[in-house]
């Protein structure tokens, strides 16, 4: 939460990226970071499907997305996927924050399929 505070005043630009660090952090962290920038970030093309982007929570516009599923989806989140700006188009986050907030989706959408 502090960092999500300080990223929205603009003031995490030293925030310690990395998934060395993310994966230190315990599963409860992560999906409450997870939420906090999919709010911030992700949810005003996620919610509703702003541009055709598939919607949170909706399994059947999730579905068809990567069979190899997780990383191919986290590497698109990172870098950007046709429609899919990079970082969702918002260059202060770091990996980790695009990393949590694609897991939150990924968990709101099927719950049984991302074990924590
Ligand atoms: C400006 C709107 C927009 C924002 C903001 C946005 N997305 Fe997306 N996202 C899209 C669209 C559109 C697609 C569908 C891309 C396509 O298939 O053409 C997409 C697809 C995805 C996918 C699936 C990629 C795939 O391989 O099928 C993931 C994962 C994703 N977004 C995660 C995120 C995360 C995490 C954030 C926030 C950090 C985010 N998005 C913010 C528009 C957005």
């Amino acid at each position: 939460m502090l960092r999500i505070t300080s990223l929205l005043f603009g003031a995490c630009l030293a925030a310690p990226a990395g998934s060395a660090w993310a994966e230190k952090l315990p599963a409860s962290q992560r999906v409450q970071d997870g939420e906090a920038i999919y709010r911030f970030a992700c949810a005003r093309c996620h919610d509703h499907g702003e541009g055709g982007a598939p919607v949170i929570g909706d399994t059947q516009s999730w579905q068809p997305r990567s069979s190899l599923w997780e990383a191919v989806l986290l590497e698109h989140a990172d870098e950007g996927y046709l429609a899919m700006p990079a970082s969702g188009g918002d260059s202060r986050l770091t990996d980790y924050d695009v990393e949590v907030a694609a897991e939150y989706i990924l968990s709101v959408t099927f719950p049984e399929r991302i074990a924590d």
